[in-house]
């Protein structure tokens, strides 16, 4: 078959045995993947800053990975590890509480994507706390799961239809500072909005009915949203007078996105249970709870746990990107590309009015699209347009954020200077078919 009619004829295939709920934004198949350049079955080349949405952050297949999948499968591919347990998962349980951001004595479980991650963070701070109630924020995204759709907050297309919701879920502003919910600004505002949780506790439910808090440190489909230094260490001050634990889901922000190991480093907090997924294991469907001993021990034998939780396959290759990330320093790499695309972004800004905000940490950087810079209306549609431009030209990119304006940028934080410049080209030259 001639390849490029190859892409037309999966495209068919997919309209019509893939459900449509489980869109493609692309219908370009994928032939191949090496460090950060995908390769279509066509055999066209596209520079990926999207890395599987955050996943490919050593970027893809990379050499290790690929031996250590590969070797583990040779030996075997499952047991169950609640029916035989094996050295990969303890390994990488011991690794992974080495440098999670929680004060003490730390525990670890594996379970299979990011939104079990979540709903096992919320099972156990229940269970811990013997309390129901979950506070969430405003432009949260947890994942499709019932307990973790009723968490997240964007409610098209991620809630709409498919109610009723989990009981005893709470939402929140967040420190949204481009778009105050209260209007105010900031420093003069003092962090209103984290002083407003003691406001929740009189008119939505009272502190000893909730068993945590769980925030995105830098919320990632929401739109990157960042918020300032004081935030979180008062937030979790109010939480800990109270005894509500602290969740960080770190399955967006973590393994080293924004140029720390885990994004909480930059607040200088540490949270009671962590969530990892994403970049974790370079693709293989593993995610992880790290907590603190006694709260992850808490739930009684077989409380946790399932038939594909901690797949020996998937934890040798988290064990292999753990090996990567001390070898290549991938996190310093990451705190090094931020450093360079922070740079390309101020300069897009200055050049093109329709960025409003440039904001994130390190290399976990997006672009705010607006019509005004005064009235800050989304550039919605210009948003879309600037992503199929682009994609057009051989980069892949992302959107995201509440109205859909936003672009951000999960690229492998392996991109080489030469992928980087030439994806920033093409995005450039996306921006100006915009003002044409
Ligand atoms: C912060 C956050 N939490 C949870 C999830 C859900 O992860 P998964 O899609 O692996 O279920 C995501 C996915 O994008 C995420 O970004």
């Amino acid at each position: 078959m001639d390849t490029s009619s190859k892409n037309q004829t999966l495209a068919e295939l997919c309209r019509q045995y893939v459900a449509q709920g489980h869109t493609c934004a692309n219908q370009v198949y994928v032939e191949s993947a090496n460090g950060a350049v995908v390769r279509d079955v066509a055999g066209r080349e596209y520079i990926d800053f999207s890395g599987g949405i955050g996943v490919m952050n050593i970027g893809h297949s990379h050499p290790k990975i690929v031996a250590a999948i590969r070797n583990q499968a040779e030996k075997f591919t499952h047991t169950c590890f609640m029916v035989l347990p094996y050295e990969p998962l303890v390994k990488l349980a011991e690794r992974l509480c080495a440098v999670a951001q929680v004060k003490g004595p730390k525990k670890a479980l594996f379970v299979n994507s990011g939104a079990e991650a979540v709903e096992n963070a919320v099972k156990i701070a229940r269970y811990y706390t013997k309390k129901p109630g979950i506070i969430a924020f405003d432009n949260a995204y947890h994942g499709r799961t019932l307990l973790t759709m009723s968490l997240t907050s964007k409610v098209k297309p991620y809630k709409f239809g498919f109610g009723p919701f989990a009981p005893e879920i709470y939402h929140m502003p967040y420190a949204y500072c481009y778009r105050c919910s209260f209007g105010l600004k900031y420093p003069s505002c003092d962090t209103y909005c984290a002083d407003h949780l003691k406001e929740f506790f009189i008119n939505q439910s009272a502190a000893e009915n909730i068993a945590a808090l769980i925030a995105e440190p830098i919320q990632g489909e929401g739109g990157f949203i960042t918020p300032p230094a004081e935030y979180f260490p008062k937030l979790l001050d109010i939480c800990r007078n109270k005894g509500i634990l602290f969740v960080a889901d770190e399955i967006q922000s973590g393994m080293g996105r924004t140029g720390r190991m885990f994004a909480m480093e930059h607040w200088n907090v540490q949270a009671d249970i962590v969530t990892v997924a994403k970049s974790l294991a370079a693709g293989m469907p593993l995610s992880a709870v790290v907590g603190k001993a006694e709260i992850m021990d808490s739930p009684h034998a077989s409380g946790l746990g399932g038939t594909y939780s901690g797949n020996p396959v998937a934890c040798s290759a988290a064990l292999a990107v753990m090996e990567v990330y001390e070898e290549e320093d991938i996190v310093g790499k990451g705190a090094l590309l931020g450093q360079k695309l922070r740079k390309h972004f101020d300069d897009l800004q200055k050049e093109f009015e329709i960025i409003g905000e440039v904001r994130g940490k390190g290399p976990m950087l997006a672009l705010e699209l607006v019509k005004d810079r005064e009235s800050k209306e989304p550039a919605t549609d210009k948003t879309k347009k600037l992503v199929k431009a682009c994609f057009d030209k051989g980069l892949i990119l992302l959107s995201c954020g509440t109205y859909g304006n936003v672009i951000r940028n999960l690229m492998p934080l392996v991109i080489t200077d030469e992928q980087l410049n030439r994806g920033i080209s093409i995005m450039r030259d996306g921006f100006l078919s915009l003002t044409r």
